[in-house]
Protein backbone atom coordinates (compact mmCIF):
# COMPACT_ATOMS: atom_id res chain seq x y z
CA UNK A 1 0.00 0.00 0.00
CA UNK A 2 2.95 2.59 0.43
CA UNK A 3 3.61 4.72 -2.38
CA UNK A 4 7.61 3.26 -2.91
CA UNK A 5 7.89 5.18 -6.92
CA UNK A 6 11.97 5.86 -6.84
CA UNK A 7 14.28 8.91 -8.24
CA UNK A 8 17.63 8.52 -9.76
CA UNK A 9 19.36 7.55 -5.98
CA UNK A 10 21.93 10.39 -5.32
CA UNK A 11 24.67 9.71 -2.81
CA UNK A 12 23.33 12.34 0.37
CA UNK A 13 26.15 14.21 1.10
CA UNK A 14 27.46 14.41 4.58
CA UNK A 15 25.79 17.54 6.37
CA UNK A 16 28.24 20.20 6.94
CA UNK A 17 28.91 21.98 10.64
CA UNK A 18 25.86 24.37 10.43
CA UNK A 19 24.05 22.25 8.47
CA UNK A 20 20.24 22.90 9.66
CA UNK A 21 16.61 21.48 8.70
CA UNK A 22 14.11 23.16 9.70
CA UNK A 23 11.26 20.44 10.63
CA UNK A 24 8.92 23.08 8.35
CA UNK A 25 9.31 26.02 6.21
CA UNK A 26 6.23 27.92 4.66
CA UNK A 27 5.47 27.42 0.87
CA UNK A 28 5.00 30.85 0.06
CA UNK A 29 4.10 32.27 -3.43
CA UNK A 30 6.98 35.11 -4.43
CA UNK A 31 5.65 38.34 -3.68
CA UNK A 32 5.02 39.42 -7.12
CA UNK A 33 2.29 36.88 -7.47
CA UNK A 34 0.59 38.46 -4.53
CA UNK A 35 1.34 41.90 -5.14
CA UNK A 36 -1.50 42.76 -7.73
CA UNK A 37 -4.05 41.58 -5.12
CA UNK A 38 -2.50 43.51 -2.42
CA UNK A 39 -2.53 46.59 -4.07
CA UNK A 40 -6.43 45.83 -4.92
CA UNK A 41 -6.96 45.76 -1.53
CA UNK A 42 -4.88 48.96 -0.34
CA UNK A 43 -6.42 50.81 -3.37
CA UNK A 44 -10.34 49.88 -2.17
CA UNK A 45 -9.23 49.91 1.08
CA UNK A 46 -11.45 46.51 1.24
CA UNK A 47 -9.90 44.56 4.22
CA UNK A 48 -12.16 42.19 4.70
CA UNK A 49 -15.64 40.34 3.20
CA UNK A 50 -14.39 41.40 -0.39
CA UNK A 51 -13.62 39.88 -4.24
CA UNK A 52 -10.37 37.99 -2.52
CA UNK A 53 -12.05 36.14 -0.22
CA UNK A 54 -15.00 35.05 -2.79
CA UNK A 55 -12.28 34.73 -5.33
CA UNK A 56 -10.76 31.93 -2.68
CA UNK A 57 -14.06 30.17 -2.06
CA UNK A 58 -14.72 29.69 -5.37
CA UNK A 59 -11.20 28.56 -6.72
CA UNK A 60 -11.87 25.95 -3.52
CA UNK A 61 -15.42 25.03 -4.46
CA UNK A 62 -14.09 24.08 -8.20
CA UNK A 63 -11.37 22.17 -6.38
CA UNK A 64 -13.13 20.02 -4.36
CA UNK A 65 -15.99 19.94 -5.72
CA UNK A 66 -18.34 20.38 -2.51
CA UNK A 67 -21.66 22.38 -3.06
CA UNK A 68 -20.23 25.35 -0.91
CA UNK A 69 -16.83 26.64 0.70
CA UNK A 70 -17.05 28.65 3.57
CA UNK A 71 -13.37 30.54 4.44
CA UNK A 72 -12.69 30.89 8.34
CA UNK A 73 -10.32 32.32 10.34
CA UNK A 74 -8.16 28.86 11.24
CA UNK A 75 -9.16 25.40 10.48
CA UNK A 76 -9.80 25.11 14.23
CA UNK A 77 -12.39 28.16 14.39
CA UNK A 78 -13.68 26.15 11.38
CA UNK A 79 -14.05 23.34 13.15
CA UNK A 80 -15.68 24.81 16.02
CA UNK A 81 -18.14 26.55 14.47
CA UNK A 82 -18.84 23.31 12.21
CA UNK A 83 -19.93 21.80 15.12
CA UNK A 84 -21.37 24.52 16.88
CA UNK A 85 -23.70 24.69 13.73
CA UNK A 86 -24.47 20.89 14.28
CA UNK A 87 -25.41 21.77 17.59
CA UNK A 88 -27.85 24.22 16.94
CA UNK A 89 -29.51 21.87 14.41
CA UNK A 90 -29.53 19.31 17.32
CA UNK A 91 -30.86 21.39 20.25
CA UNK A 92 -33.54 19.56 21.05
CA UNK A 93 -32.27 15.96 20.86
CA UNK A 94 -30.29 14.31 23.67
CA UNK A 95 -26.88 13.67 21.34
CA UNK A 96 -24.15 14.93 22.69
CA UNK A 97 -21.27 13.19 22.31
CA UNK A 98 -18.76 13.17 19.12
CA UNK A 99 -16.65 10.26 18.28
CA UNK A 100 -13.04 11.08 17.44
CA UNK A 101 -9.38 9.29 17.20
CA UNK A 102 -7.64 10.53 19.74
CA UNK A 103 -4.23 10.18 17.75
CA UNK A 104 -4.35 13.29 16.33
CA UNK A 105 -3.73 17.48 16.77
CA UNK A 106 -5.61 18.60 20.17
CA UNK A 107 -7.44 21.56 17.70
CA UNK A 108 -10.32 18.40 17.01
CA UNK A 109 -11.08 17.55 20.75
CA UNK A 110 -10.61 21.43 21.74
CA UNK A 111 -13.44 22.55 19.05
CA UNK A 112 -15.69 19.92 20.10
CA UNK A 113 -15.45 21.48 23.77
CA UNK A 114 -15.62 24.78 22.11
CA UNK A 115 -19.47 23.56 20.62
CA UNK A 116 -20.80 22.13 23.58
CA UNK A 117 -20.47 19.03 22.83
CA UNK A 118 -18.28 15.95 24.48
CA UNK A 119 -15.18 14.36 23.23
CA UNK A 120 -15.38 10.36 22.93
CA UNK A 121 -12.25 9.08 22.06
CA UNK A 122 -11.48 5.76 19.98
CA UNK A 123 -8.83 3.84 18.40
CA UNK A 124 -7.16 4.55 15.07
CA UNK A 125 -6.05 2.09 12.31
CA UNK A 126 -2.95 0.28 12.84
CA UNK A 127 -1.51 0.85 8.83
CA UNK A 128 -3.39 4.20 8.10
CA UNK A 129 -3.11 5.44 11.27
CA UNK A 130 -6.63 7.49 10.70
CA UNK A 131 -9.51 6.79 12.86
CA UNK A 132 -10.55 3.00 12.57
CA UNK A 133 -14.08 2.45 11.42
CA UNK A 134 -14.74 -0.40 13.50
CA UNK A 135 -14.17 1.36 16.94
CA UNK A 136 -16.08 4.17 15.39
CA UNK A 137 -19.07 2.12 14.69
CA UNK A 138 -18.27 0.57 18.60
CA UNK A 139 -18.79 3.80 20.12
CA UNK A 140 -22.06 5.16 18.44
CA UNK A 141 -24.83 5.19 20.59
CA UNK A 142 -27.74 7.42 21.01
CA UNK A 143 -26.20 10.14 22.23
CA UNK A 144 -23.81 10.16 19.46
CA UNK A 145 -24.03 13.69 17.69
CA UNK A 146 -21.56 13.63 14.84
CA UNK A 147 -18.43 11.43 13.40
CA UNK A 148 -15.24 13.67 13.34
CA UNK A 149 -12.47 11.64 11.69
CA UNK A 150 -9.13 13.45 10.59
CA UNK A 151 -6.76 13.16 7.34
CA UNK A 152 -4.00 11.75 9.47
CA UNK A 153 -1.16 13.55 7.87
CA UNK A 154 -2.45 13.99 4.76
CA UNK A 155 -3.52 10.41 4.59
CA UNK A 156 -7.55 10.15 3.62
CA UNK A 157 -9.77 8.39 6.55
CA UNK A 158 -11.66 5.69 5.08
CA UNK A 159 -14.65 7.85 3.97
CA UNK A 160 -16.93 4.90 2.44
CA UNK A 161 -16.48 3.38 5.87
CA UNK A 162 -17.40 6.35 7.71
CA UNK A 163 -19.91 7.84 5.49
CA UNK A 164 -22.18 4.81 5.54
CA UNK A 165 -21.90 4.53 9.60
CA UNK A 166 -22.76 7.87 9.95
CA UNK A 167 -25.59 7.28 7.58
CA UNK A 168 -26.67 4.53 9.70
CA UNK A 169 -26.26 6.11 13.08
CA UNK A 170 -28.18 9.09 11.26
CA UNK A 171 -25.08 11.31 12.38
CA UNK A 172 -23.03 13.56 10.23
CA UNK A 173 -19.61 12.75 9.21
CA UNK A 174 -17.05 15.47 9.60
CA UNK A 175 -13.90 15.78 8.94
CA UNK A 176 -10.50 17.18 10.40
CA UNK A 177 -9.18 17.93 6.84
CA UNK A 178 -6.62 20.21 8.04
CA UNK A 179 -3.54 18.07 6.02
CA UNK A 180 -6.07 16.97 3.34
CA UNK A 181 -5.15 20.25 0.64
CA UNK A 182 -3.53 17.86 -1.78
CA UNK A 183 -5.17 15.04 -0.54
CA UNK A 184 -6.66 12.65 -3.21
CA UNK A 185 -8.92 9.58 -3.00
CA UNK A 186 -10.14 8.08 -6.23
CA UNK A 187 -8.23 10.56 -8.53
CA UNK A 188 -10.27 13.78 -6.97
CA UNK A 189 -8.84 16.08 -4.20
CA UNK A 190 -10.93 15.24 -0.68
CA UNK A 191 -13.91 17.93 0.09
CA UNK A 192 -17.06 16.76 -1.28
CA UNK A 193 -17.79 13.86 1.31
CA UNK A 194 -19.77 14.07 4.07
CA UNK A 195 -21.20 17.04 5.67
CA UNK A 196 -18.15 19.17 6.17
CA UNK A 197 -14.46 18.78 5.74
CA UNK A 198 -12.52 21.38 7.51
CA UNK A 199 -9.06 22.53 5.94
CA UNK A 200 -6.14 24.59 7.67
CA UNK A 201 -4.33 27.22 5.33
CA UNK A 202 -1.84 27.68 8.43
CA UNK A 203 1.70 28.28 7.66
CA UNK A 204 2.78 24.77 8.20
CA UNK A 205 0.23 23.40 5.22
CA UNK A 206 0.69 22.80 1.79
CA UNK A 207 -1.30 25.84 1.07
CA UNK A 208 -0.80 29.08 2.97
CA UNK A 209 -3.00 32.07 4.40
CA UNK A 210 -0.83 33.07 6.42
CA UNK A 211 -3.31 31.99 8.97
CA UNK A 212 -7.22 30.48 7.37
CA UNK A 213 -9.35 27.58 7.33
CA UNK A 214 -12.00 26.55 4.59
CA UNK A 215 -14.79 24.95 5.34
CA UNK A 216 -16.55 22.40 2.33
CA UNK A 217 -19.61 21.62 2.83
CA UNK A 218 -22.10 19.65 1.02
CA UNK A 219 -25.07 21.30 2.47
CA UNK A 220 -26.00 25.24 1.02
CA UNK A 221 -28.07 25.00 4.44
CA UNK A 222 -24.97 24.14 6.37
CA UNK A 223 -23.09 27.14 4.50
CA UNK A 224 -25.29 29.69 5.22
CA UNK A 225 -25.38 28.81 8.84
CA UNK A 226 -21.51 28.93 8.75
CA UNK A 227 -21.63 32.89 7.58
CA UNK A 228 -23.71 33.78 10.07
CA UNK A 229 -21.48 32.05 12.62
CA UNK A 230 -18.49 33.70 11.28
CA UNK A 231 -20.06 36.80 11.77
CA UNK A 232 -20.72 36.94 15.58
CA UNK A 233 -24.01 34.58 15.01
CA UNK A 234 -25.45 37.99 13.02
CA UNK A 235 -27.67 37.43 10.00
CA UNK A 236 -28.04 40.93 9.39
CA UNK A 237 -30.44 42.64 11.23
CA UNK A 238 -28.36 42.56 14.89
CA UNK A 239 -30.47 40.71 16.35
CA UNK A 240 -28.78 37.59 16.76
CA UNK A 241 -30.59 34.30 17.49
CA UNK A 242 -26.93 32.51 17.06
CA UNK A 243 -23.82 33.12 19.16
CA UNK A 244 -21.04 32.65 17.13
CA UNK A 245 -17.81 34.59 16.54
CA UNK A 246 -15.54 36.99 14.15
CA UNK A 247 -14.19 33.92 12.30
CA UNK A 248 -13.40 35.91 8.87
CA UNK A 249 -10.67 35.71 6.79
CA UNK A 250 -9.14 38.91 5.72
CA UNK A 251 -8.50 40.26 2.27
CA UNK A 252 -4.92 39.87 2.53
CA UNK A 253 -4.87 36.56 3.79
CA UNK A 254 -7.60 35.55 0.59
CA UNK A 255 -5.05 37.11 -1.50
CA UNK A 256 -2.18 34.57 -0.33
CA UNK A 257 -4.56 31.81 0.11
CA UNK A 258 -5.59 32.02 -3.10
CA UNK A 259 -2.18 32.24 -5.16
CA UNK A 260 -0.62 29.66 -3.04
CA UNK A 261 -3.80 27.44 -4.11
CA UNK A 262 -2.77 27.63 -7.45
CA UNK A 263 0.82 26.24 -6.62
CA UNK A 264 -0.61 23.01 -5.04
CA UNK A 265 -0.06 20.52 -7.47
CA UNK A 266 3.47 21.91 -7.43
CA UNK A 267 3.98 21.47 -3.58
CA UNK A 268 2.18 18.29 -3.71
CA UNK A 269 4.63 17.28 -6.25
CA UNK A 270 7.66 17.96 -4.20
CA UNK A 271 6.82 16.44 -1.34
CA UNK A 272 5.81 13.17 -2.88
CA UNK A 273 9.40 13.23 -4.58
CA UNK A 274 10.53 13.71 -0.62
CA UNK A 275 8.53 11.05 0.45
CA UNK A 276 9.98 8.75 -2.44
CA UNK A 277 13.46 9.49 -1.70
CA UNK A 278 12.82 9.26 2.34
CA UNK A 279 11.75 5.67 1.13
CA UNK A 280 14.31 4.66 -0.49
CA UNK A 281 16.80 4.80 2.38
CA UNK A 282 14.33 3.50 4.86
CA UNK A 283 12.16 1.05 3.43
CA UNK A 284 12.61 -2.45 4.44
CA UNK A 285 14.78 -1.35 7.57
CA UNK A 286 14.02 -4.11 10.61
CA UNK A 287 12.25 -1.79 13.99
CA UNK A 288 11.05 0.91 11.34
CA UNK A 289 7.31 1.24 10.36
CA UNK A 290 5.43 3.66 7.61
CA UNK A 291 1.86 4.85 7.10
CA UNK A 292 0.44 2.65 4.57
CA UNK A 293 -1.35 4.91 2.20
CA UNK A 294 -4.40 2.95 0.10
CA UNK A 295 -4.74 1.75 -2.98
CA UNK A 296 -6.59 4.43 -4.58
CA UNK A 297 -5.54 7.63 -2.40
CA UNK A 298 -2.76 9.98 -2.21
CA UNK A 299 -1.43 11.77 0.47
CA UNK A 300 -0.53 15.06 0.47
CA UNK A 301 2.66 14.11 2.66
CA UNK A 302 1.48 16.85 5.10
CA UNK A 303 3.76 15.11 7.45
CA UNK A 304 6.09 12.33 6.79
CA UNK A 305 6.39 9.96 9.42
CA UNK A 306 8.13 6.65 10.53
CA UNK A 307 7.51 4.46 13.48
CA UNK A 308 10.74 3.04 15.40
CA UNK A 309 10.62 -0.14 17.39
CA UNK A 310 13.61 0.04 19.58
CA UNK A 311 14.80 -3.74 19.88
CA UNK A 312 14.55 -4.20 16.14
CA UNK A 313 16.00 -1.15 15.25
CA UNK A 314 18.14 -0.65 17.82
CA UNK A 315 17.64 2.71 18.81
CA UNK A 316 14.36 4.51 20.10
CA UNK A 317 12.38 7.58 19.04
CA UNK A 318 13.81 9.76 21.80
CA UNK A 319 17.19 8.57 21.10
CA UNK A 320 16.28 8.82 17.69
CA UNK A 321 14.95 12.68 17.77
CA UNK A 322 18.31 13.32 20.18
CA UNK A 323 20.59 12.29 17.65
CA UNK A 324 18.85 14.18 14.77
CA UNK A 325 19.15 17.21 16.80
CA UNK A 326 22.00 17.20 17.03
CA UNK A 327 22.69 17.13 13.26
CA UNK A 328 20.70 20.10 12.87
CA UNK A 329 17.61 18.04 11.78
CA UNK A 330 14.38 18.89 13.92
CA UNK A 331 11.33 16.76 14.07
CA UNK A 332 8.22 15.84 15.82
CA UNK A 333 6.89 13.70 17.96
CA UNK A 334 3.30 13.66 16.76
CA UNK A 335 1.22 13.02 18.70
CA UNK A 336 2.16 12.39 21.89
CA UNK A 337 0.79 12.39 24.25
CA UNK A 338 -2.49 11.12 22.43
CA UNK A 339 -5.21 13.52 22.90
CA UNK A 340 -7.05 11.35 25.39
CA UNK A 341 -4.08 11.18 27.85
CA UNK A 342 -3.71 15.36 27.64
CA UNK A 343 -4.56 17.01 31.12
CA UNK A 344 -7.47 18.82 29.12
CA UNK A 345 -9.17 15.93 28.12
CA UNK A 346 -8.37 13.36 29.96
CA UNK A 347 -11.71 13.27 32.06
CA UNK A 348 -13.60 12.48 28.73
CA UNK A 349 -11.64 9.08 28.62
CA UNK A 350 -13.03 6.22 30.44
CA UNK A 351 -10.10 4.15 32.16
CA UNK A 352 -10.74 0.46 30.97
CA UNK A 353 -11.16 1.41 27.33
CA UNK A 354 -7.65 0.97 26.32
CA UNK A 355 -6.51 2.13 22.82
CA UNK A 356 -3.68 -0.08 22.81
CA UNK A 357 -2.55 1.40 18.96
CA UNK A 358 -3.04 4.64 19.72
CA UNK A 359 -0.73 5.00 22.43
CA UNK A 360 1.67 2.27 20.90
CA UNK A 361 1.57 4.99 17.63
CA UNK A 362 2.50 7.83 20.11
CA UNK A 363 5.02 6.62 22.03
CA UNK A 364 7.06 5.39 18.70
CA UNK A 365 5.97 8.11 15.76
CA UNK A 366 8.41 10.53 14.20
CA UNK A 367 7.55 13.22 12.27
CA UNK A 368 10.60 14.03 9.67
CA UNK A 369 11.10 17.40 7.92
CA UNK A 370 9.05 17.74 5.22
CA UNK A 371 7.75 20.83 2.91
CA UNK A 372 9.83 22.75 -0.26
CA UNK A 373 12.80 22.79 1.31
CA UNK A 374 13.13 19.08 1.80
CA UNK A 375 14.86 17.77 -1.44
CA UNK A 376 15.36 14.34 -2.45
CA UNK A 377 18.84 14.81 -1.55
CA UNK A 378 18.23 16.11 2.07
CA UNK A 379 15.79 13.31 2.52
CA UNK A 380 18.63 10.98 1.62
CA UNK A 381 20.57 12.21 3.72
CA UNK A 382 18.33 12.56 6.72
CA UNK A 383 16.92 9.00 6.35
CA UNK A 384 20.67 7.95 6.15
CA UNK A 385 20.92 9.95 9.76
CA UNK A 386 18.17 8.32 10.92
CA UNK A 387 19.55 5.02 9.93
CA UNK A 388 23.33 5.93 11.50
CA UNK A 389 21.43 7.22 14.85
CA UNK A 390 21.73 3.51 15.83
CA UNK A 391 24.95 3.46 16.48
C1 LIG B 1 -4.86 17.78 12.36
C2 LIG B 1 -5.00 19.26 12.63
N1 LIG B 1 -6.22 19.76 12.89
C3 LIG B 1 -6.42 21.06 13.12
C4 LIG B 1 -5.37 21.95 13.10
C5 LIG B 1 -5.60 23.40 13.38
O1 LIG B 1 -5.44 24.19 12.24
P1 LIG B 1 -5.33 25.78 12.39
O2 LIG B 1 -3.96 26.07 12.88
O3 LIG B 1 -5.59 26.30 11.00
O4 LIG B 1 -6.39 26.19 13.35
C6 LIG B 1 -4.07 21.50 12.84
C7 LIG B 1 -2.93 22.43 12.85
O5 LIG B 1 -1.81 22.08 12.66
C8 LIG B 1 -3.88 20.11 12.61
O6 LIG B 1 -2.66 19.61 12.39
Amino acid sequence: MVNTAHEMPATPAPPASGWRVPFVRPDLPTFDEIEPAFRESFASGILTKGPALARLEAAARTLTGAADVVAVSSCSVGLALGLKALRHLQADTNRREVILPSFTFLAAPAAVEWAGYEPVFVECASDTWTVAAAAVAAAVSPRTAAILACHTFGCPCDLAALSALADRAGVPLMVDAAHGLGTTLGGRQVGREGLAQVFSMSPTKLVVAGEGGLVATSSPAFAGLLRELREYGNDGDYDCSLAGLNGRLPELSAALGLASLSRLPAVVARRQAAADAYLDVLHGTPGLGFQAIPAAATSSWKDFSITIDPDAFGAGRDAVRGRLAERGIDTRAYYSPPCHRMPAFSRHHRADHALVVTDALAACSLSLPMGGHVTPAIARTIATEVLDSRR
